[in-house]
């Protein structure tokens, strides 16, 4: 099969190739790949600032994949071929609460992803499409989506006519307005651009505030809530920025800690953070059973995900190169029709 792997940091460095399609063994089911998407975290493994040192020479990247089952391993009979299959990013994470080693089993690095003509999986943590969505659009889902949803409804229970703030117009924040706003509540979008926050208005943004010409946007998101903050902030930053948002969610509120576009570290203002009483959850995307919620819903809702552009897999480098810019919505990167 021809695969994308990753031969030393860079993007130099990841370079298609032939590899043998591999057979699935007892429990496995080999994957045909119609579609991947890419998240923050792929451009920061190929940068090598994500655990380098859990990452394999020749590793096949990207976790989040959408294909077809073209062959069944022994003792399998979940799965039959030409169903409809996702990956499941933390591939052990099935249920209940996270075991410490689920980041080993992390799909798209440590183990291989999808960025290939063919993909293997554990018959019992790969997921079933929802019917709803074509195989491009199913591969937004894996992390950004689960991840939003995570937050919002299997951690924070979100209740209609709650508040939300999302930070920027990434994947995740972008599925978080979404399903923010079909849940019922209000939600509050920064941003740097103000086209962007047109265009998230248009998804269900209600409150828009541009973080660049509004550098005290916590502020702003006190003035929007009656001086009280939101129930729930996406914090997809941190950094410096925890503060703020800390001064952003109202009294025992609820901060999602999801990513770390504003830095690894974030130093915390411990007297603020006492007196509000929030509660700082760490996130890591989510187990595979509110997955499956999460597509009963989208199903339901009829929810379609926001595409930038999809490429074709010999223009995977210009993919990457495009997330490093920005892009407003998923991109994606077609692997077989
Ligand atoms: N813990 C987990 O389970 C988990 C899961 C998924 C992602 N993550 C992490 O979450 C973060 C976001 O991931 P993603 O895939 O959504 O990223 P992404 O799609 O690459 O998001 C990029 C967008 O983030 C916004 N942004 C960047 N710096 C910002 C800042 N200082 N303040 C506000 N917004 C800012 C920008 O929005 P505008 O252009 O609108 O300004 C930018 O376009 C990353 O750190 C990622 O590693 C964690």
């Amino acid at each position: 099969m021809r695969a994308w792997q990753l031969e030393d940091f860079g993007l130099d460095n990841l370079r298609l190739a032939e590899r043998p399609t591999p057979t699935p063994g007892a429990g496995q089911i080999l994957v045909k790949v119609s579609a991947v998407s890419l998240n923050f975290r792929d451009k920061a493994i190929v940068d090598g600032v994500y655990d380098p040192e859990k990452i394999p020479k020749n590793l096949i990247p990207v976790n989040d994949t959408a294909g077809v089952v073209a062959e069944v391993g022994p003792g399998v009979s979940e799965w039959h071929i030409g169903d409809r299959v996702m990956s499941h990013f933390y591939s052990h994470w099935l249920d209940g609460a996270p075991a410490r080693d689920e980041p080993d089993w992390q799909l798209g690095g440590p183990i291989d992803g999808g960025l290939a003509e063919y993909m293997i999986l554990e018959a019992n943590s790969a997921v079933p499409t929802p019917a709803n969505l074509t195989d491009e659009q199913a591969a937004t889902l894996p992390i950004a989506a689960l991840t939003a949803w995570f937050s919002l409804v299997e951690y924070g229970k979100l209740q209609p006519g709650q508040t939300v703030l999302v930070q920027g117009t990434g994947g995740v924040s972008l599925f978080a307005v979404q399903i923010a706003t079909a849940l019922g509540a209000r939600v509050i979008a920064t941003s740097s651009s103000d086209d962007k926050l047109e265009k998230v208005a248009a998804l269900g943004a209600g409150d828009l505030i541009n973080y660049r010409t509004t550098p005290d946007w916590a502020e702003r998101v006190r003035e929007l809530t009656d001086g009280q903050g939101v129930d729930q902030v996406i914090e997809v930053v941190a950094g410096e920025g925890l503060n703020q948002s800390v001064h952003a969610t109202k009294a025992a509120g609820h901060i999602s800690l999801v990513g770390f576009l504003g830095g690894q570290t974030a130093p915390l203002d411990v007297l603020p953070m006492l007196y509000s009483q929030a509660a700082i959850r760490g996130i890591a995307v989510g187990h595979r059973r509110a997955f499956l919620d999460m597509n009963e819903f989208i199903e339901k809702q009829g929810l379609d995900p926001v595409i930038d552009t999809v490429y074709a897999f010999e223009d995977a480098i210009k993919a990457y190169e495009h997330l490093a810019r920005g892009a407003f919505g998923k991109i994606v990167i077609r692997v077989a029709d």
